[in-house]
């Protein structure tokens, strides 16, 4: 008997609402690519949480430990105490604590970069301006978004504090329940892993620059770490000039000047903020694609989550979701097939004839797609 084995083995996790839409018109091009994959489903997301107290089930980290990638629709996400009265019955009262499995799978799987390219393309009417080209890599598993947070303030923490820095003083008194405190850690390992792979994505594709996005003036230690591990690794790149700029300044000079900018660097929260933006000024959520970067497993999501509104309406622009894939395509090695899968977005978007609803067409998500497929 012939028994073939595909080249690739991706996790394919459609989640919850829209992801699912979006992750169908993905299965379009990637069928119209032939691109040599199996795609192995996996459950992840809200209605596993309703049902087993459990959002992402260790069959699925199972399954994404024995994949090469993985592709991501989105999931539904709610606030602690709605989470937990949405739960089954007979899981209530059991001490079950929601978390987001994408944020636990990034720390999980040590998927320390997050990559998000904000393209402005020729003819799309959501462009803020055509010559817009920016990368932003952040930072994806420490900084503010560490989890490390207090409430109420354990009095342990409070007396470490108060014994430790000066500034604390003015917080000796506060009651535990009326303070809370989250923790912004930075390691050097962190900070340069994340600068490195800016800078090699800048001499990759002959970018002019990359800045750093922190601020260093007030948040000292933090801030401080990542520009002067950004300056050492600069030095080794010669031929790309370094930018510092503090992020609220960045957030002004985006949308001033976006033109002016190449690649983007930042730690978690600022980078999250700062994509956001970038995503707005070339079109907004339709468009923006993301990979989560290990050192040897990737997840690639677009942006958006699952606008429970839209969901199964088939409605939604797949743009992000396509040029998403156009990352793992290229993650994957299979350069060429990344740039016919571009090349046939963007003409899709100058034609103009097949629009969702947000670009102000009426084409549905799996027409978009469809149109994408027949040009490749
Ligand atoms: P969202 O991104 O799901 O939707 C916000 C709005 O953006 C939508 O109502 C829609 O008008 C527009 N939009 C989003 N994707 C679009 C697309 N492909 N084409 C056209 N328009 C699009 O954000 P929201 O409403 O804040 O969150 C909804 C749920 O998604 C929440 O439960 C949230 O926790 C979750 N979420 C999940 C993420 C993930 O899976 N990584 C990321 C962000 C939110
Ligand atoms: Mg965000």
């Amino acid at each position: 008997m012939n028994v073939t084995v595909a080249k690739y083995r991706i996790a394919w996790l459609r989640g919850d609402g829209i992801g699912k839409d979006v992750m169908d018109a993905a299965r379009v091009v990637l069928d119209a690519l032939e691109l040599d994959a199996e795609y192995v489903p996996g459950e992840v997301g809200w209605e596993y949480w309703r049902t087993e107290g459990d959002a992402l089930p260790d069959r699925t980290v199972e399954l994404l430990k024995s994949t090469d990638c993985c592709l991501f629709g989105a999931i539904t996400s709610k606030p602690k105490q709605e989470a937990e009265r949405e739960l089954a019955p007979e899981l209530q009262g059991k001490g079950l604590v929601y978390f987001s499995p994408i944020v636990h799978i990034r720390q999980l799987l040590d998927l320390h970069t997050n990559m998000r390219p904000c393209k402005a393309y020729a003819g799309n009417p959501l462009n803020y301006r055509d010559d817009i080209d920016l990368v932003v890599f952040r930072e994806n598993t420490e900084g503010l978004y560490s989890g490390v947070e207090f409430y109420p303030l354990p009095d342990e923490v409070r007396d470490a504090l108060l014994k430790n820095h000066p500034k604390m003083a003015r917080f000796a008194g506060v009651p535990a329940d009326e303070i809370a405190i989250s923790c912004r850690i930075f390691t050097q390992h962190g900070c340069r892993r994340i600068v490195r792979q800016a800078f090699e994505y800048a001499k990759r594709f002959g970018r002019p620059s990359v800045t750093v996005v922190e601020k260093p003036n007030v948040i000292r230690e933090t801030s401080g770490m990542m520009i002067r591990e950004a300056r050492d690794i600069a030095g080794e790149y010669p031929e790309i000039e370094l930018w510092e700029t503090n992020v609220d300044a960045m957030a002004m000079w985006l949308v001033k000047n976006p033109q002016d900018y190449s690649v983007l660097v930042a730690s978690n929260m600022f980078g999250d903020i700062i994509s956001d933006l970038c995503a707005q000024i070339v079109g907004g959520l339709g468009f923006a694609s993301s990979a989560n970067i290990g050192d040897d497993y990737a997840l690639f999501e677009p942006t958006h989550g699952s606008a429970p509104k839209y969901a199964g309406q088939y409605k939604v622009n797949p743009t992000a979701m396509l040029l998403t894939v156009r990352l793992m395509l290229d993650w994957l090695g299979e350069g060429a097939l990344a740039e016919r899968l571009e090349n046939a977005i963007a003409a899709v978007i100058a034609e103009g004839k097949a629009r969702t609803y947000d670009m102000g067409g009426a084409s549905s998500t799996l027409e978009v797609a469809e149109e994408i497929a027949g040009r490749l």
